[in-house]
């Protein structure tokens, strides 16, 4: 079984996604964190973001194994993720993967930006998250201050607001709900609500919870 949960930033699909894939015993990929790794060799390398070959290079050869460093999920990953994520020939270097690891038995749950469109167009189940860009700033704001990130929630707003605006018109794989998708509006849920809400439609859909 395929869980495919898609949506802007910080709207609660990696939350969410824990959240499902614990349920079931599902193991769960946050497909970001692979955008994320690879403008951080980028960086590291003091690379251009606006080279798309040295894009594609680092994304052929990225190490997935080391996806859980924290270091990933500072704000400056996720402006940098959004511009490299833009280049076809990356989104086609990191598919592989990603459609290996939604084929594991007994389930996946996925999210990101194109899951149910691109990359599981079969997924069993299929949830679009969104939440109003305030609201979004304001858990940013939340998660960043925890981690000891000092930045302004009127920054953040705007890194946000610059961030979906770019996601959503891109030519490669731009972020919309896949038609069969069932929309989720978080604003005035918290992670607990957004997740029964969730196994509600996982159990309408395919029948178990
Ligand atoms: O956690 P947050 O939603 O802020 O960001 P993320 O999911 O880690 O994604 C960072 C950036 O990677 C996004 O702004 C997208 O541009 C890109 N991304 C993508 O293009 N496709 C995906 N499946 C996942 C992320
Ligand atoms: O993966 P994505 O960027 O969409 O968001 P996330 O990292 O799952 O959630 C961002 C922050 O919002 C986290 O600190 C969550 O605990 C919080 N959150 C929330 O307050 N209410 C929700 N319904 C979902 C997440």
């Amino acid at each position: 079984m395929i869980i495919a949960i898609d949506g802007p930033a910080a709207s609660g699909k990696g939350t969410l996604g824990k959240r499902l894939s614990e349920h079931f015993s599902f193991a769960h990929l946050d497909t970001g964190l692979l955008y994320r790794a690879v403008a951080r060799v980028m960086l590291d390398r003091d690379l251009d973001l606006n080279d798309r070959d040295a894009a594609h290079e680092v994304a052929l050869n990225l190490d997935v194994t080391h996806l859980d460093d924290p270091r990933l999920r500072g704000a400056q990953m996720g402006e940098a993720a959004s511009v490299i994520s833009g280049y076809q020939p990356v989104r086609d270097a990191l598919l592989a993967f990603q459609r290996g690891f939604a084929e594991q038995p007994p389930g996946a749950v996925l999210d990101g930006r194109d899951i149910g469109t691109v990359v599981c167009p079969h997924a069993d189940v299929k949830l679009f998250i969104t939440a109003a860009p305030e609201e979004r700033a304001r858990r940013r704001h939340l998660e960043l201050q925890n981690r000891g990130e000092q930045t302004e929630y009127s920054t953040i707003l705007e890194d946000i607001r610059r961030r979906d605006e770019r996601d959503m018109n891109r030519v490669s794989a731009p972020l919309k709900p896949a038609a069969d998708a069932i929309t989720l509006d978080t604003t005035h849920l918290d992670a607990n609500a957004a997740f029964q809400a969730a196994l509600a439609f996982v159990k309408a859909k395919v029948g178990r919870a």
